[in-house]
């Protein structure tokens, strides 16, 4: 394809906060791609822009897409990216480091273009004639931690999800958001001062504990044949010793806080339990993944900030048996051809795929044809918001294009 036209600019993410946007104009129309920005981030992600700054990353970004213009790029698979990648990695080597966010644009706007000039879609570039499979939907409904920060008193564990059955995506994707309101009614008739107020992934703000919100969760999904499960993201409230909760006040130790999981999964039946741990912790998920294995219950131990969508980590947390699940941020990585290497992996030695949005999103709807593209078997987004909800009626769309073909 023949590049006429290559720029990026700020725009402002669903938490306000400065983001890239990449353009291109090829001989096929113009490619658009938008980074998303975490705030729960892992400290092994690489940084996400350069550290003076989101503008200055978009100067830089614009001297290295004038490498790119007036040039006729040869992009048949996702393999062809390391070209590109080679150029960014010599740019960064003579400059400055321009940051993960700015490759994710970057790359997502060129794959974009590929597909295009292929005459294909995106999932269907990335898939290479593999078969197609809609990732199941797994839903934020209540949130605490990090993203609810305008709320002193809220739940310690930053995500409570519901999580669809094996069904068509459509019907999988309105229980989800059924439940959600369901929710919402629930914790109205509990808690008097609730304003009906969401935090930055549009989960539902409440003071509840995480044990009240669980009982709630657990009738609704009964009334809606869906499955639970939390994102402890447990490495912010970790003070390097213990787990400090807040509310109901209590300090854990390690071996304190896997019983305390062990429990929540048998009492709750959780389907799906992420970062339970600290994100060094390798061994504490070990042992909460023999714990569910011995009992046989049917639950996924996921890595977020333990894997942060690094080979090498993904890798240490299979061999130690610490994860049967993990998270997906391409941005936390940054090139796509590592995420591919990861989701390899991953589908090699059966551990399952969730790719995530973040919390402070775009409305680019790319993520729901990475989930396909790259074999997800779940795609984790809030369900309430132009932001989240683009990125479902994307899915919808491919399964309606999968299914005429
Ligand atoms: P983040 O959090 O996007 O703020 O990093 C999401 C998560 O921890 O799953
Ligand atoms: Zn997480």
């Amino acid at each position: 394809m023949y590049i006429k036209e290559a720029k990026a600019r700020v725009i402002k993410n669903s938490r306000k906060e400065r983001t890239i946007e990449v353009k291109f104009k090829t001989n096929n129309g113009f490619f658009i791609c938008s980074a998303p920005s975490g705030k729960s981030k892992g400290k092994n992600e690489v940084i996400d822009f350069n550290k003076k700054g989101v503008r200055y990353s978009v100067k830089l970004a614009n001297i290295f897409l004038k490498i790119l213009k007036n040039k006729e790029v040869k992009f048949s698979s996702i393999e062809d990216l390391r070209k590109i990648e080679f150029i960014l990695k010599e740019f960064e080597k003579n400059n400055e480091i321009l940051g993960g966010n700015v490759w994710y644009a970057i790359e997502g706007a060129l794959l974009k273009a590929a597909a295009k000039e292929k005459n294909i879609e995106l999932y269907e570039f990335l898939l290479n004639g593999e078969k197609p499979k809609i990732p199941l939907p797994i839903g934020n409904a209540v949130g605490g931690g990090l993203h609810t920060r305008t709320h002193k008193k809220k739940p310690d564990f930053q995500e409570f999800l519901f999580i669809a059955k094996e069904e068509k995506i459509q019907k999988a994707i309105s229980k989800n958001i059924l439940a959600y309101f369901d929710v919402r009614l629930k914790i109205r008739w509990k808690e008097k001062k609730f304003f009906l107020k969401t935090n930055d992934e549009n989960a539902l703000i409440c003071s509840l504990s995480n044990h009240e919100i669980l009982e709630i969760m657990r009738d609704v999904a009964k009334h809606f044949d869906l499955r639970i499960g939390v994102d402890v993201a447990s490495s912010n409230f970790f003070d390097g010793k213990n787990y400090d909760y807040k509310n109901k006040r209590f300090l854990r130790s390690r071996e304190e806080q896997n019983e305390y999981i062990s429990d929540l999964i048998s009492e709750f039946d959780l389907f799906y339990v992420e970062d339970p741990f600290h994100e060094e912790d390798f061994l504490s998920f070990s042992s909460l993944l023999n714990f569910v294995k011995k009992n046989k219950k049917d639950c996924l131990i996921v890595g977020d900030d333990l894997t942060t969508t690094n080979l090498e980590r993904v890798k240490k947390a299979y061999y130690q048996k610490s994860i049967n699940a993990v998270i997906i941020k391409p941005n936390q990585i940054g090139s796509l051809l590592e995420v591919k290497k990861v989701c390899d992996f991953c589908k090699k030695n059966n551990i399952k795929i969730i790719f995530s949005h973040r919390s402070g999103e775009t409305k680019d709807n790319i993520l729901a044809d990475y989930a396909v593209g790259f074999g997800a078997d779940f795609i984790k987004t809030g369900l309430y918001g132009k932001e989240r909800l683009v990125k479902l009626k994307r899915l919808i769309d491919i399964q309606k294009r999968i299914h005429k073909v």
